[in-house]
């Protein structure tokens, strides 16, 4: 197993501060509603972990899983489902909660799953965005940080399965 370099981009003070901000919009976004928070798999974890624990209202949680990418830094564009959420989405407010939009692809490919499953309505929370990678067009309603092209991992980023538990986020230097 190799060791890559790893550059810091963000401490995890400022990704507290930033999960504190997103949390309070969202907070008075969705007070009347019946809000329904989506992790994506796995690389939402921790962010959603922290965020839903900042959010003071009645909320659900489940999890869904994709697939999008193969063991190296870029997308193939053939997102599949590889477990879906287990809570009905008729009349709920679903948010779906990412930790990186690059292509877009995966964001497309959930925002019609979720909408086919009679949600009141399909918003999405993503703690970074690339969007010099973007292929498809998405909507991101909260976006926690606009980032560069560069490979990114740790607060539940990783690559080839590591980095995962990094506290902060780094860019892997190639
Ligand atoms: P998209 O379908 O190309 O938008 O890819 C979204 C998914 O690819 C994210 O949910 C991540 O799991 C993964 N991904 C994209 N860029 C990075 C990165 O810089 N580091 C780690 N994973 C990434
Ligand atoms: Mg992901």
């Amino acid at each position: 197993m190799s060791n890559e370099i790893l550059e810091l981009c963000i401490s995890s003070a400022d990704l507290e501060l930033k999960v504190d901000e997103l949390a309070a919009k969202i907070q008075s976004d969705y007070a009347t509603k019946n809000l329904l928070v989506i992790g994506v798999l796995k690389g939402s974890v921790i962010f959603v972990s922290d965020l839903i624990r900042k959010i003071d209202l009645p909320l659900e949680l489940s999890f869904i899983a994709i697939s999008s990418y193969g063991k190296g830094q870029v997308s193939t564009g053939d997102v599949r489902l590889r477990f879906d959420i287990d809570l009905s989405c008729i009349d709920k407010d679903v948010l779906i909660v990412e930790d990186i939009v690059d292509t877009g692809y995966t964001l497309q490919f959930l925002k019609t799953h979720l909408k086919n499953k009679g949600s009141r309505s399909v918003k999405v929370c993503s703690l970074l965005d690339k969007p010099s990678k973007r292929v498809v067009e998405v909507d991101v309603d909260y976006i926690g940080f606009e980032v560069d092209d560069r490979f990114l991992v740790g607060y539940g980023l990783d690559y080839d399965n590591r980095y995962r538990n990094l506290p902060s986020i780094h860019a892997v230097k190639i």
